[in-house]
């Protein structure tokens, strides 16, 4: 039985799509002509997804895949930032346009709304929205749809996970405790709906001094490696905190695109081969 937040179910129609959950599984259906959809999660907020998301999304176009990036963050959309992008997509036959950027089919609630205007929906509002983006956007074809997920394990967790089938979720988190234990309660959330963890980042893990080049683990060395492998789960790999990761982010071109020969870009590529190995390479 999968454990909601706490709190938020005195909607009648809010409990009642949560407890849909044991037809979970009947109501997958793939994407047509979509060949893989991974989530990229974490349990906490400001860990880093977004960023690892758009990063591993263009390390894997690199490679000469078809990728898109749905943003399932209804309330706190970061793909049009990220990817330095405002329009609004067209619909025609009620279906809706992916917008296209640096090569990538894009899809966000920041595109259908207008910056600063506060989204507040409850939670099946929330679902139906992220399930909208899902099934009536053309995604087709893509070989790797990457959805940067909200915080948490909540409501858009819930019906990406109900609605279509996804190959993986990759987690991020940051080397803190307080990070860890939340990201490990995502790796169980997945688990619980059948959704094999594909791998963990460490985000931020340490500093390079720009002087020295001597390496500062900030935060300290978490144990993330340690707990992935109890968990037979593959650590894919250490970030940085890096400035130029940030700021390229604020600009609209991250650092995969924008300084690509740089160490930061050569690990999301490290990782992305990873990944491309995993979805496509381990089946017989
Ligand atoms: N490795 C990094 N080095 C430096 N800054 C980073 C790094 N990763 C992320 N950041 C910065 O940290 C902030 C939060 O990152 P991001 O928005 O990707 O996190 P998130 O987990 O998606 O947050 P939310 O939970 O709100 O969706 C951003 O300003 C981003 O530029
Ligand atoms: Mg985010």
């Amino acid at each position: 039985m999968i454990r909601f937040e706490r709190g938020r179910g005195r909607d009648k129609q809010y409990l009642d799509e949560k407890l849909k959950y044991s037809a979970l599984f009947s109501q997958r259906r793939p994407l047509l002509d979509v060949k893989h959809i991974i989530a990229v999660a974490s349990g906490k907020g400001g860990v880093g997804k977004s960023t690892t998301a758009v990063n591993l999304a263009l390390a894997l176009q690199k490679d000469g895949f078809l990728v898109g990036i749905l943003d399932a963050d209804i309330y706190g959309p970061s793909l049009p930032k990220l990817m330095g992008i405002d329009a609004r997509p067209v619909i025609e036959n009620k279906k809706i346009q992916p917008l296209m950027k640096y090569g990538l089919k894009l899809m966000s609630m920041g595109f259908l709304v207008d910056e600063g205007i506060p989204i507040v929906w409850r939670g099946p509002m929330v679902m139906s929205a992220v399930k909208q983006m899902l099934l009536d956007v053309l995604w087709s074809p893509l070989d790797i749809l990457v959805v940067d997920m909200p915080p948490g394990t909540g409501d858009a967790q819930l019906t990406l996970s109900q609605q279509v089938p996804l190959s993986g979720s990759v987690i991020v988190s940051t080397p803190q405790d307080i990070a860890l234990v939340d990201a490990l309660r995502g790796i169980e959330m997945f688990k619980k709906v059948g959704i094999p963890t594909l791998g963990i980042i460490e985000n931020m893990s340490y500093f390079i001094a720009p002087d020295t080049g001597k390496r500062y683990y900030v935060f300290g060395r978490g144990p993330l490696r340690q707990e992935a492998n109890k968990r037979n789960v593959l650590f894919l790999g250490e970030i940085p905190l890096d400035p130029l990761i940030c700021s390229t982010s604020d600009q609209g071109c991250p650092i995969v695109l924008e300084e690509p020969d740089g160490p930061s870009a050569i690990l999301y590529s490290d990782i992305a081969k990873v990944l491309i190995k995993s979805l496509f390479l381990s089946k017989p």
